[in-house]
């Protein structure tokens, strides 16, 4: 099939879809300018131990300079913009069908484009939250001064102990109940958009295969190969920031129905 007819084909599959799931990674936040992390010349690992930069154990041996690491990428995420990618995903749910964004991303581009149901599965590198636990249920919220120095991790305010980012570090688990909901989108779902994610990391590299055996169509995004493109129901090679506005073309306006 013809690219454009395959762009057409899954066109009309996002028109059709009652419930979409989008899931991301690294690649739809690569046209933002943020590094991904397995691209071989500038992805975050190729520069970065993960074990000493991403790992409690790491965080404990030296929390300033993981720390400092976090402040750093949290300093370029807040320089960098949602793309046309992240603007389209937005606008999907803008026009009225149920669509949930599931992402590995941390860096907060989709709810800044306007999505609302974002479910994140790492965590989000805005907050911070207890190194030990210690059970403040809302975490650090954007906004307040636990950010104000970037040399060294602030204490909690309730027990003391550092605070650490909010995100999923190696070897540890993904928050819970954000992960059963995005079980729960994918289980439900019709269309599942699998955009900028290699697609290695589990659990969530998991989502797709659930959503396809309980009867959803895959489509894949990406420039290169990934694991899933064997058995999704279409390939769409090619940058997320691309891709994904064209999908929308055409579409009804919410007010006009389909
Ligand atoms: P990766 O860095 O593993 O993969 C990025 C993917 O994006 C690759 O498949 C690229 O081909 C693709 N890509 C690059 N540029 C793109 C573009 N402009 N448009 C669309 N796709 C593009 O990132 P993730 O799959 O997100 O986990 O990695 C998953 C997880 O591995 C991360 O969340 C992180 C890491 O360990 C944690 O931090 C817990």
């Amino acid at each position: 099939m013809k690219r454009g007819d395959e762009l057409a084909e899954v066109r009309d599959w996002v028109r059709a879809a009652r419930r979409l799931v989008v899931f991301t990674g690294a690649g739809v936040s690569a046209e933002s300018g943020i590094p991904t992390f397995r691209d071989a010349l500038t992805g975050l690992w190729a520069r970065f131990d993960p074990e000493r930069l991403a790992s409690e154990a790491g965080f404990r041996a030296d929390p300033a300079l993981v720390w400092r690491w976090y402040a750093e990428r949290r300093a370029a995420i807040g320089q960098a913009q949602p793309n046309a990618a992240h603007r389209a995903i937005a606008e999907l749910e803008a026009r009225g069908a149920h669509v949930a964004v599931v992402t590995q991303n941390v860096d907060n581009l989709h709810r800044r484009a306007g999505s609302r149901e974002v479910l994140e599965l790492h965590g989000n590198i805005l907050r911070a939250r207890c190194l030990e636990g210690c059970g403040d249920p809302d975490r650090f919220a954007p906004g307040s001064d636990w950010r104000a120095d970037p040399r060294e991790p602030p204490p909690c305010p309730r027990c003391g102990a550092p605070l650490r980012p909010d995100v999923v570090w190696v070897g540890e688990l993904l928050p819970q109940a954000v992960f059963a909901r995005a079980e729960h989108e994918a289980l439900g779902c019709d269309l599942m958009l699998v955009v900028g994610t290699s697609a290695l990391v589990y659990p969530a590299a998991d989502l797709p295969a659930l959503a396809r055996d309980a009867g959803a169509r895959v489509v894949v995004v990406n420039p290169e190969e990934t694991p899933l493109d064997a058995r999704a129901a279409r390939v769409l090679r090619g940058k997320a920031a691309t891709i994904l506005p064209r999908l929308l073309d055409e579409l009804p306006e919410r007010t006009g129905g389909a």
